[in-house]
């Protein structure tokens, strides 16, 4: 069992209060990477050279193959903070309501156990602090860099409130959706609310479409699967007597098997179409692609589970979610794992009163350091 010191710990739980006090949103995280920088620069770990403009990619080890990484989110949320904790936001608006102020200090403290004992390390690893996580796109330009290229295991983790201290939840395949969005515009012909034979009422058109793109998941995707659909903003008209000529909807299409991805917005889009031209009107779809599914291998899965083990933490399936993670990103073209860390009862994430217990930090950097030498070994 790996066991990190005192010292350590001591040293990344002030700067998890400090990073939670100034948290920093997607691509400003300019204070947070300085942090990080001297932190690093202090152990003596090499920050390497790399064109990204917040966050920074780091590296300890013979700086040859076999090559592992590890990678922390560092980006904050627009939440006004509502914990009472003595160490606050001192941000007004802005809040690490995801835990990314946990991930980065648990990987900051497994970097700065494997440097102290880098000499028996038997290749590299790469530690990342990638910006613009909930953005999303920090991930593709960190990939974008190519300094994760010679990378043959990556691992991430998520804070997870659902879990107490010293549990870890693991799975194989996806522990996160797909992430999908779509706006839809409705157009039909405004008229007199007394005469609607006069015009094309697009909200009827659109709250058919509402009703039938439910039909996609219970009707063609196969029912073992889990994906959904969510209309979650419906805008039209602005009086009582008017039909307006246009109708708006906004929403989400989430996987957790990546082939239906396809499919789904093939069928959301016929159904828009032919919703629409069943009542003499038109529509037009904007549809923007988010990050694919997770994808832990097998592999990986399992040496995250017996390292979890090793360390002492109890283990448990990984609480399968239908939000989005852009880690994903990166198990497009790397293997690798994402795993669930046990931060303590709390509100959900993104919640104002959401909270980690800083108790966890200790645990999760053991862990992270304890994964990436056995990932080294077991490549
Ligand atoms: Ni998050």
């Amino acid at each position: 069992m790996l066991q990190i010191s005192k010292d350590i710990i001591q040293k990344i739980t002030e700067e998890f209060y400090w990073l939670h006090r100034h948290p920093e949103l997607s691509y400003q995280e300019v204070g947070t990477t300085a942090r990080l920088r001297a932190a690093l620069a202090r152990a003596g770990v090499r920050v390497l050279e790399v064109p990204l403009k917040t966050g920074l990619v780091a590296e300890i080890g013979t700086g040859e193959a076999p090559v592992v990484g590890l990678r922390a989110d560092i980006d904050a949320l627009p939440v006004t903070e509502q914990t009472g904790l003595a160490y606050a936001s001192e941000k007004p608006g802005v809040m690490h309501a995801c835990g990314h102020d946990f991930h980065m200090t648990s990987v900051l403290g497994a970097a700065l156990y494997l440097k102290q004992h880098e000499k028996e390390l038997q290749g590299t690893v790469r530690i990342v602090f990638q910006p613009a996580e909930e953005a999303p796109g920090g991930a593709r330009d960190v990939l974008a860099t190519h300094a994760l290229d010679d990378v043959q295991a990556l691992f991430g983790l998520h804070t997870s409130p659902l879990f107490p201290v010293g549990t870890v939840g693991v799975s194989a395949g996806a522990v996160t959706a797909s992430v999908d969005k779509f706006v839809l515009r409705f157009t039909g012909k405004g008229t007199h609310a007394a005469h609607p034979e006069r015009g094309v009422d697009p909200i009827v058109m659109a709250s058919s479409f509402v009703l039938a793109v439910q039909s996609i998941i219970s009707r063609n995707i196969d029912p073992a699967h889990r994906d959904l659909v969510s209309i979650t903003r419906f805008t039209s008209g602005n009086t009582w007597n008017v039909i307006p000529a246009v109708a708006e909807l906004e929403g989400t299409v989430r996987c957790l098997d990546n082939a239906d991805r396809a499919l789904i917005e093939k069928r959301l889009r016929e159904l828009a179409d032919g919703q629409a031209k069943s009542f003499g009107g038109s529509v037009e779809v904007a549809w923007t692609a988010g990050p694919p599914a997770t994808d832990n291998t097998p592999h990986w899965s399992d040496c995250a589970r017996e390292v979890a083990a090793a360390q002492g933490l109890t283990v448990a399936a990984a609480p399968v979610s239908l939000a989005g993670e852009d880690f994903a990103y990166y198990q497009t073209t790397l293997p690798g794992c994402f795993v669930l860390v046990g931060t303590g009862k709390s509100p959900a994430n993104h919640n104002p009163a959401f909270r980690v217990d800083p108790a966890a930090l200790g645990p999760a950097a053991a862990y992270l350091a304890a994964l990436a030498m056995q990932a080294l070994i077991r490549i």
